[in-house]
């Protein structure tokens, strides 16, 4: 297991700035994910962390050896990238065994070892099988045996579960956190996916543009985003956020009706208010000074949410009980919980 440092990472695509300075320490054993809109750095990270792309500027140290030069197969580091390439002529047991026979371990230690991940994996009643006689999820747990089976330090996963299905990707979430929880291997996994981030993540590192916007656990980033782009980034629907200003310690919403909310607040700079959908009740219209008109409900069984216009540029999304109809085109008024609000200034910081 590796504890890994990243020093000032900056990478350059000829004038393309892909990574901007990052310094970043995971800690030996810890489970990363990467998270951020495309094109903001996260593959590029990981192949430099990985050695598959060379650092501009900066250095990787990884047990506290300057790797930064050394090549990809010197690092210890095994990667499983989105598509994972199988060798289409070879068993099961002979892609998982594959780096050790190329790299001349004797025969019976392999297939004890393939054995051993085999089991591991579940994968050991069908370690005859070629990848083509394979479901999407069991190509997949393949494309993880050959990488634990070099005993890495460390994981590198890029994006492994967007090709499955849904019902598959649950399957293969679980399967990694348990994996992770057996071999504590240092693990760091970039995904799109919010549930992924969230329950996978001993600290989710939000990227944007090249940069650490923050890094936390999924609860400190959930419940304490420190600007804007965390606050809208962690959370599925979005927090919602209201422009606002404030006066003589009164806080105006900054909308056709510049409705006042009452809210005692020491800060004058504030320009930003967030919560989130499910921290807003709705009641009669008449009862409170926000109100608005529900455009759309949408129903998931377990939960429900409605988007209301208030008339901000954005509807405001407020979560509701399932069991009840939200009649569309109905006027509403809406309640904050004010224990629950997120203030932002001008520059999109956290105030407080
Ligand atoms: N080989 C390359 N040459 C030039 N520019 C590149 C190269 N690889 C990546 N980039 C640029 O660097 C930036 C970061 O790309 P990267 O692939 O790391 O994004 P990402 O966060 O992984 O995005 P996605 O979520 O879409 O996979 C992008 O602007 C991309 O166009
Ligand atoms: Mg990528």
């Amino acid at each position: 297991m590796a504890a890994i440092q990243l020093r000032a990472i900056e990478k350059w695509f000829d004038d393309v700035q892909a990574i901007k300075g990052i310094n970043f320490d995971i800690n030996e054993g810890e489970f990363i994910v990467l998270v951020g809109p495309s094109g903001c750095g996260k593959s590029t990270l990981l192949r430099v962390l990985a050695g598959l792309e060379e650092a501009t500027f900066g250095e990787v140290i990884i047990d506290g050896e300057n790797v930064t030069d050394r090549l990809p197969s010197e690092r210890g580091l095994s990667m499983v990238f989105q598509s994972y390439a199988l060798y289409p002529h070879m068993t099961v047991a002979e892609n998982i065994g594959f780096s050790l026979k190329n790299s001349g371990v004797a025969r019976e230690e392999i297939s004890t070892r393939v054995e051993k991940i085999a089991k591991t994996l579940r994968l050991e009643k069908l370690i005859e099988r070629f990848p083509k006689q394979l479901s999407g999820g069991q190509r997949q747990r393949v494309a993880i045996g050959r990488a634990i089976i070099r005993q890495p330090k460390g994981f590198l996963f890029d994006e492994p579960l967007s090709n499955l299905d849904a019902a598959l990707r649950v399957n293969m979430r679980l399967e990694i956190s348990q994996l992770h929880k057996r071999l504590g291997i240092t693990t760091v996994y970039v995904t799109h996916d919010q549930i992924e981030a969230m329950t996978l993540a001993d600290r989710i590192v939000v990227l944007d543009n090249g940069k650490i916007m923050q890094a936390g656990s999924p609860r400190t980033l959930y419940n304490r985003p420190q600007n804007k782009f965390v606050a809208e980034f962690i959370g599925s629907p979005q927090m919602n956020l209201m422009p606002c200003e404030v006066k003589n310690g009164e806080l105006t919403l900054l909308c056709p009706k510049r409705q006042q909310v009452e809210l005692e607040v020491q800060a004058s700079e504030i320009s930003w208010l967030g919560i989130r959908p499910e921290h807003i009740t709705l009641c009669k219209p008449e009862k409170t000074n926000l109100s608005g008109e529900i455009i759309v409900a949408e129903y998931l069984g377990s939960d429900q949410f409605v988007y209301i216009d208030c008339g901000f540029e954005n509807m405001l999304t407020v979560r509701v009980d399932p069991s009840k109809d939200w009649k569309t085109n109905s006027k509403v008024g809406l309640n904050f919980d004010s224990e629950a609000l997120h203030l932002f200034n001008s520059n999109g910081n956290r105030v407080e």
